[in-house]
């Protein structure tokens, strides 16, 4: 069986979800793969925070990053650091070392995803994102693959795990959003900064990404108009209540006669749609098509083992295209 060598950069909540997946499920996936992936490599910037973690023989920490740029023998490398900087470099470096990429970070791809796309392809490498958006929910390679027969006309969803959560708390609860940022940051649902998740530019990002797919365009995240939920108070959700309305942060884009419509905003919904009862850290999304007409995809929109779940399913893809030599085949659609 062909063994495929992968380095982890980052180890947090999405990379040990990962780490956790793959030793639990290790002789699924080779069944299904027909591959033996196995982690060589987890950069770190300091080994000791993660010492209670036994890692399995064939791994080991680093902490230059040129020791898995550098490495010949890795194939695949598996960005979990989040940030748009020293991880792009490292994105970057791995494509252009002609490594494949998995990466769960829609900052990085809202930014500099078609870069990223066009240097894998020069390349002849794979770069996927499955997890950078809606966590555990399926929805790239839906749109990429099992939709890619439809006109897309529009996208609504609640696309936030950390906000959807602070919201149903407020309203179910009675607790302001201060009080329950920390549980959120707490089960590893908030960003790094949560100023992302409450301001709506996750949201916003995680749109860009699907809007550049679904509609064929090169869509950054600032061509998003934002409104997040730091202004909203209990009073607010209270008063949508007695109206048969729960507030919830949408993100959509939409076809309209004057363009494309890219947005992020706060929304009553009424009480009996389906997105009113998604709650917690669960996001939805509806797709409309001119084929499917709707699609609506629901889960489990952050945390540690939702995302692990999409970064595996990654990691898996990649590692049977190593082994056909089919790298590098899967073109953007906005090309
Ligand atoms: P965490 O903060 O839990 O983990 C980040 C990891 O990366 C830590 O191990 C951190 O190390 C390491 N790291 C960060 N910067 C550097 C650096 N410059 N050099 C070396 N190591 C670094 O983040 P998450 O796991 O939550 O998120 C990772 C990515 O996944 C982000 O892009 C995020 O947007 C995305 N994502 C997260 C989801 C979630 O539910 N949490 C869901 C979907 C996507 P150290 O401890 O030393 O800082
Ligand atoms: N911070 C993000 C959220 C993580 O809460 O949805 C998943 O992308």
């Amino acid at each position: 069986m062909t063994t495929i060598k992968i380095a982890l950069l980052g180890f947090g909540t999405v990379a040990q979800g990962t780490f956790n997946l793959l030793q639990d499920n290790a002789e699924l996936i080779r069944n299904r793969t027909g591959v033996n992936v196995e982690i060589s490599k987890i950069f770190v910037r300091n080994p000791n925070k993660y010492s209670h973690i036994t890692l399995p023989e064939t791994a080991q920490y680093v902490t230059d990053i040129d020791e898995v740029l550098k490495d010949d023998s890795i194939q695949m490398v598996v960005e979990l650091m989040g940030g748009t900087t020293f991880a792009k470099d490292c994105v970057e470096g791995a494509l252009k070392a002609k490594k494949n990429v998995v990466t769960a970070n829609k900052d990085l791809l809202a930014e500099s995803g078609p870069y990223l796309l066009d240097l894998a392809s020069k390349n002849g490498v794979d770069l996927r994102f499955e997890a950078s958006v809606l966590g555990g929910i399926p929805i790239i390679r839906t749109l990429y693959e099992s939709l890619a027969g439809n006109r897309i006309t529009e996208l609504i969803g609640i696309m936030n795990g950390t906000t959807n959560f602070i919201l149903t708390k407020m309203s179910e609860e009675g607790l302001s959003y201060q009080d329950v940022l920390k549980e959120a940051q707490d089960l590893g649902y908030a960003e790094a900064d949560p100023t992302a998740d409450v301001e709506g530019l996750d949201a916003a990002r995680k749109l860009a990404i699907l809007a550049s797919i679904s509609f064929n365009r090169r869509i950054f995240f600032e061509d998003v108009s934002v409104e997040g939920i730091t202004s909203i108070d209990t009073e607010d959700i209270k008063f949508g209540k007695e109206f048969g309305y729960n507030i919830k942060l949408l993100g959509i884009a939409k076809e309209t006669s004057q363009g494309l419509s890219l947005n992020v905003y706060p929304a009553f919904i009424p009480t009996t749609h389906p997105l009113a009862s998604v709650r917690g850290s669960y996001n939805a999304i509806y797709v409309k098509g001119n084929g499917i007409d709707d699609v609506m995809l629901y889960g489990r929109g952050a945390g540690s083992l939702p995302t692990g779940s999409s970064v595996v399913s990654d990691i898996m893809e990649v590692a049977k295209n190593v082994s056909y030599n089919e790298t590098g085949r899967l073109k953007p659609f906005y090309y």
